[in-house]
């Protein structure tokens, strides 16, 4: 059996602990061979193919390691391919890199976008194809964990402790803009375990005078200073985001962050400053849950390839792995519900949304 495998989408940490565990289980499990693919599905579009054999050897090490040693891309779409004169369909070509590696089967490490677009690829190629979610945004369906998730909530929950500290220094609230694309993860769970004292996320939206009544509520029991969390794809009760198309013409969320601050400074006179958190809550070495969940998803990937049960994807759920439909996975985005109990434990624990 010849084993492919990819990291496809946005990096995150946690990467390199599933490949780690695919080629091991692989090798030791099945003697599989396995191939990794370089840089998603781009390396199938280059001729010669960007693959190399992955061995127990060329493994050893990179557990703790951020990013993928096979690299990875969110601008390749091989169905609406980036080129200078447009979007151009090279699917066809993917599926001939991929018939000439051999491959008996495909492990794809994505988020619901790479994956989707996986599973396009599968059923054309016949592709025998098992998922491996990941996404810091952790808004894939039917896995309560994405490979990724828990190490961008601690560095976003450090930047919290961090903010916590300077602004009682300075009697500053401080906005702390956090990543997520539509879902509001990241900001829920680090805003509590942080201890904000506002949380904004997308899918409760936003009155500034609320906010505002929330950071003059402190002000009224002797706290100068305050935290607001606030989730990129925010949106006011009013309608405003803020998203901006870069030099490619892609639209991207960023910047929201700002525009709150100067608001909450407006209104209440207070000192506003604002961290714009980025890319720092995808890199660097995954926490031990993600090194934890990358290893077991790793492991039942290959256990499903032995199995011969394609088409599906590993998931997490009340503390074990096991597989879901790879299509529900794709079609059922997971954002934050309004009725979650990490929400109902923010009120309760007087952090304010905004509503
Ligand atoms: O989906 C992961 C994510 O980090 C989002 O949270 C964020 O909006 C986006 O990717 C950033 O993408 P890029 O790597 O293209 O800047």
């Amino acid at each position: 059996m010849r084993l492919g495998i990819l990291t496809s989408g946005g990096d995150c940490a946690g990467l390199n602990a599933v490949i780690r565990a695919v080629v091991l289980r692989a090798a030791r499990g099945y003697g599989f061979e396995v191939v990794g693919i370089h840089e998603a599905t781009d390396g199938l579009l280059q001729r010669p193919i960007a693959a190399t054999v992955l061995t127990t050897e060329s493994v050893r090490g990179i557990l703790f390691q951020g990013g993928t040693i096979l690299r990875t891309t969110n601008r390749g779409n091989p169905f609406s391919y980036p080129t200078p004169d447009g979007p151009r369909d090279r699917s066809q070509e993917v599926l001939e890199g991929y018939r000439a590696l051999g491959l008996d089967a495909l492990i794809g490490v994505g988020g619901d976008g790479s994956l989707a677009i996986l599973r396009r690829l599968a059923v054309l190629g016949g592709w025998n194809l098992v998922g491996i979610p990941k996404t810091i945004d952790n808004d894939l369906g039917h896995t309560e964990h994405a490979v990724g998730f828990n190490t961008a909530v601690a560095v976003a929950t450090e930047a919290v402790d961090r903010l916590h500290v300077t602004a009682a220094s300075h009697n500053r609230v401080m906005v702390l803009e956090v990543m997520g694309r539509d879902a509001g993860h990241i900001a829920l769970t680090a805003g509590v375990a942080g201890g904000a004292d506002v949380i904004l996320i997308p899918e409760i939206p936003y009155d500034i005078d609320k906010v505002c009544a929330k950071i003059e509520e402190r002000r009224q029991m002797g706290r100068n200073f305050s935290l607001v969390v606030v989730a990129e794809s925010v949106r006011s009760v009013s309608g405003e985001v803020s998203t901006w198309a870069d030099a490619h013409g892609s639209v991207r969320y960023g910047g929201i962050g700002r525009l709150i601050a100067d608001e909450i400074a407006r209104r209440t006179g207070a000192e506003t400053r604002v961290t714009i958190l980025g890319h720092v809550q995808r890199g660097g070495s995954p926490v031990p849950l993600d090194r934890v969940i990358g290893s077991a998803f790793g492991v039942a990937a290959v256990d499903l390839v032995a199995q011969g049960r394609f088409d599906r994807m590993v998931a997490w759920r009340n503390r074990r792995v096991v597989d879901v439909p790879l299509a529900e996975a794709v079609a059922s985005c997971q954002r934050v519900d309004p009725d979650d109990t990490l929400v109902h434990t923010a009120r309760g624990l007087g952090i304010s949304f905004g509503d």
